[in-house]
């Protein structure tokens, strides 16, 4: 059975002048249906290169992407945006919260982006707060919410439409280790319940809670440089 998300071959390359940069060069990855997956490697590596690939933010310059047995790389923005809306959530190092939108607000927007019936939207906007430990803080503002809060939004943003796959580019990188030990807790808790996701940290101990991690360097993959764990199931 093919993975739920096969990157083939794939190089994404910049040119500067004369200078050709190889972000990513011919790489290779399948990540399979509930498989959570860290990526690990040193600053400029081709991490977050690699996971907009997989997220539809950038395409290759070479090779191709599949997500969810569809070819995402050769689809036009449109079509794009409405793939990525029902089968990928992202998160980021800096949340990028609307400011001017309550925790709530935040996370009904995916909703009513899809076109969802505006009495869906509030419960399981809600729900979702919940479960990522938000139940009281639900009408504050991202001002108003600590950098781990703040996170934890984004996630329930990021999962609200229920889409498989999570992708998380230095989600815990603005917070402290209490806050970032509290992430990796519900992305653990997330994979336990099937979602697939790819994890991008800096950091060797959040990238021991993936059952599997990936190094990067100079645009490639070199190695897994954990012992894979089995996933829990
Ligand atoms: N728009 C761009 N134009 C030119 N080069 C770019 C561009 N975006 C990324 N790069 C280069 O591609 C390489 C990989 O970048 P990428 O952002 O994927 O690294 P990273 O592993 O995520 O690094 P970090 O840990 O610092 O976030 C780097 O050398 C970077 O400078
Ligand atoms: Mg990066």
């Amino acid at each position: 059975m093919p993975g739920l998300i096969e990157v083939k071959n794939a190089s994404r390359v910049y040119t500067m002048g004369t200078r050709t940069l190889y972000a990513l060069r011919d790489v290779s990855l399948q990540i399979e249906r509930g498989e959570f997956v860290a990526v690990v490697g040193p600053s400029g590596s081709g991490k977050s290169t690699l996971l907009n690939l997989v997220g539809g933010i950038d395409k290759p310059t070479r090779g191709e992407v599949w997500v969810d047995g569809t070819r995402i790389d050769a689809m036009d923005e449109n079509a794009l945006a409405k793939f990525r809306r029902n089968h990928i959530g992202i998160v980021f190092q800096f949340f990028q919260l609307l400011p001017t939108l309550t925790a709530l607000e935040n996370v009904t927007l995916p909703m009513e982006l899809r076109g969802d019936a505006g009495k869906l939207r509030r419960p399981r906007a809600e729900q979702m707060l919940a479960r990522v430990g938000l139940g009281a803080r639900m009408t504050q503002l991202p001002g108003e919410l600590s950098g781990g809060e703040q996170q934890r939004v984004a996630i329930a943003r990021a999962l609200v439409n229920d889409p498989p796959i999570l992708l998380a580019d230095e989600p815990t990188g603005n917070l402290d280790s209490a806050n970032a030990e509290g992430i990796i807790t519900i992305l653990r808790e997330l994979a336990d319940a099937g979602k697939t996701i790819l994890l991008i940290t800096h950091e060797a101990n959040l990238a021991r809670a993936a059952h599997r991690t990936i190094l990067m360097r100079d645009g490639e993959i070199v190695g897994q440089p954990f012992p894979i764990v089995a996933a829990k199931h």
